[in-house]
């Protein structure tokens, strides 16, 4: 194991009905909140009445359309709204996209110049405005991370803001308000999570108790969204799906684990910077390929872990076809939850390529991770996922 510091300062409140806590969760942050949410979901669902009417005492401002791959703009326009009006806390309703623009919107209320020096790291966070977030998709993890994800399309960046400051003070997780996200959305979110897992456990060194955990993740993640995507309100499969999304972003899950340098999350923001895709469909596209590029005598043992204890593959059989077939499997397993498996498929063809290697792993970017790629590995990557 490697050494370690760890602290995860967020509250989870979790279970049906938890929403009727979100008073007393939010009272202590302040009168003042900025509401996010994105392009509707929640009016549909009736959430968005249920939040208003429990904060009826609060006095509450609005950032409504929070976009998928949340822009820049959100961050803006949050920021401004909270600066104005004197915000004490924000709250997130809806899925990553909302939360992670809420983290950046919290930073950029505390800070006087542009919130894009803070996402970008050239002056640090110091504080952020308390968020609370009531999760209504079971992907990302945002809801139990310090990371926020943000995208300017005008630059092609996607790029990630990590910081202490802007870890949720409180995430209400009431799987009922997943029932209503779409058979798409459902499978994305899972190949989301199950690549979050992926990202610590294609590493070294990685111990017992951390392969465990995140292979009983993974399990539970494949078995719960195959129930999920036949029968959309099965709490128990939701249930299990919003537990494992959490926790597959934490690192409580791979404590001690070598850093892997998340090769397949710094492929797939290029796609995303450059063509706006459904962030688990790009991964679900680009992991097998990955995993191919990937597997040497030096990785091979892990993928035969993977392949034994999470896939059921016969571990009699010789080291390199365990791995072939894990990685044929994970393929398979995508495609069956419905996902697009090719880039073509979400509107990628070969234009960008060059450009889009580039920025992932150009001035040797990629080159301390656990596999380190090239150039050129990504291109191969991204033509064969094509
Ligand atoms: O905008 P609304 O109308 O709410 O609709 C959303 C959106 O269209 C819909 N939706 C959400 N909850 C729903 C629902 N529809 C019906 N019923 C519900 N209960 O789903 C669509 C997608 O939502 P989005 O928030 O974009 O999805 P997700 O949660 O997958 O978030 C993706 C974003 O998170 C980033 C991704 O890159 C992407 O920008 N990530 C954030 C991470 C983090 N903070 O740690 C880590 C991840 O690796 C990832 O990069
Ligand atoms: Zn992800």
């Amino acid at each position: 194991m490697v050494n370690f510091d760890f602290c995860t300062p967020t509250r989870l409140v979790f279970g049906k009905g938890v929403i009727e806590k979100l008073p007393s969760i939010m009272e202590p942050l302040g009168k003042k909140i900025l509401l996010v949410y994105g392009g509707g979901s929640i009016k549909k669902n009736g959430l968005y009445d249920k939040v208003r009417e429990l904060l009826k005492d609060f006095e509450i401002f609005e950032l409504s359309g929070v976009e998928p791959n949340p822009k820049y703009e959100s961050v803006v326009n949050g920021a401004e709204i909270c600066r104005k009006n004197g915000v004490e806390a924000v709250l997130a309703v809806g899925g990553g996209s909302v939360l992670d623009c809420s983290k950046s919107i919290a930073a950029g209320a505390k800070y006087d110049g542009e919130p894009w020096d803070l996402i970008t790291y050239k002056v640090p966070v110091k504080s952020a405005l308390p968020i609370v977030d009531i999760m209504t998709l079971s992907a990302t993890g945002s809801e139990y991370d310090a990371n926020s994800v943000i995208s300017r399309m005008d630059l092609n960046i996607k790029t990630c803001l990590k910081s202490e400051h802007i870890f949720p003070t409180c995430s209400i997780l009431d799987p009922t308000y997943t029932f209503t996200v779409s058979k798409r959305q459902t499978a994305a979110g899972a190949a989301d999570a199950i690549s979050h897992v992926f990202e610590k456990y294609f590493t070294a060194p990685s111990s017992d108790l951390a392969d465990g955990m995140c292979e009983a993740v993974i399990k539970s993640i494949m078995k719960n969204v195959v129930i999920a995507l036949e029968k959309p309100d099965d709490y128990d499969a939701r249930a299990e799906l919003m537990v494992d999304c959490a926790l597959a972003c934490n690192n409580v899950i791979a404590l001690g684990n070598g850093a892997s340098g998340w090769v397949a999350h710094a492929i797939e923001h290029t796609l995303s910077a450059y063509y706006d895709i459904t962030h688990g469909e790009g991964l679900a596209i680009i992991t097998p390929h990955w995993m191919r590029k990937i597997l040497s005598e030096k990785t091979v043992d892990r993928f035969v872990k993977y392949g034994v204890n999470v896939l059921g593959i016969d571990p009699a059989q010789d080291k390199f076809s365990i791995a072939n077939k894990a990685i044929d499997m994970t393929y398979s397993f995508f495609e069956s939850l419905g996902i697009p498996m090719t880039l073509g498929a979400v509107g990628i063809d070969d234009k960008k390529i060059d450009e889009m290697a580039f920025d992932t792993a150009g001035d040797g970017k990629l080159a301390n991770c656990y596999a380190p790629l090239t150039v050129e590995d990504v291109k191969e990557i991204l033509t064969n996922a094509l």
